[in-house]
């Protein structure tokens, strides 16, 4: 049954690893530097304005945030790494999170890692993309902001992340813009395929 991504509803924000969810639904987890659009994405699959917190305050960049959709899979907002004025002590915390997160082997998580389109990944995407290959997942990149890209240079920008990140052939990038909802469906159909939750039900007879 295809998934209901307007029924949406927000579970907790988990600020140590004792808090996250256990209870065998998929989980659906974006990554990114902070304002690279994590939350504005999340909005946007969802349909809705200010669902998951835009441009939260750095003190937040810490917690690892639980939406629920449909009742039937998690899309969980991490923690944006590459802040300026975050110090060692969060930076620490921020570490122990994200190791947490991806090292539990009991959460059944797909990663979607969201760079900006506008610029050739930064030494902190790379070592993020790096690390969740290490982690034993294959991210798919989302590619933010497309609305502030001339359309010119969207393929070449694309060519970029690919070859910045070090992206194989199979690798999947999308292109997506919360401002005019381009590239929207396709995450839909994305979540769709990780979580496999919109297979049609097998019939009984
Ligand atoms: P943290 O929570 O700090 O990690 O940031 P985030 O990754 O959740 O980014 P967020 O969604 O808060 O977006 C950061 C800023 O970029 C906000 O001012 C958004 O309005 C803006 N923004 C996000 N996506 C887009 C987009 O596709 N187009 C444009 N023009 N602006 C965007
Ligand atoms: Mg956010």
């Amino acid at each position: 049954m295809a998934i209901n991504f307007n029924k949406a509803e927000f579970i907790l924000s988990a600020t140590v690893p004792a808090q996250f969810v256990h209870d065998g639904l998929p989980q659906v987890a974006f990554a990114g530097r902070s304002n690279v659009g994590k939350s504005s994405v999340i909005n946007r699959v969802v349909n809705r304005k200010n669902f998951a917190r835009v441009g939260a305050s750095p003190g937040k960049t810490t917690q690892i945030n639980y939406f629920k959709i449909d009742g039937r899979l998690y899309l969980v907002d991490l923690p944006g790494y590459g802040f300026a004025r975050v110090n060692q002590a969060e930076k620490q915390r921020w570490g122990e999170m994200m190791d947490g997160y991806f090292q539990d082997s009991t959460l059944l998580k797909h990663v979607l890692l969201l760079v900006d389109i506008r610029h050739k990944p930064s030494a902190n995407d790379k070592q993020m993309y790096d690390w969740i290959c290490h982690n034993g997942y294959e991210p798919v990149i989302i590619a933010t902001k497309l609305d502030k890209l001339k359309r010119s240079q969207v393929a070449k920008s694309l060519k970029e992340i690919r070859i910045g990140l070090g992206l194989p052939k199979e690798g999947k990038i999308l292109p997506f813009s919360a401002e005019t909802k381009q590239g929207r469906d396709e995450i839909w159909a994305l979540i769709d395929e990780l979580t496999g939750l919109a297979e049609p039900a097998a019939t009984e007879d």
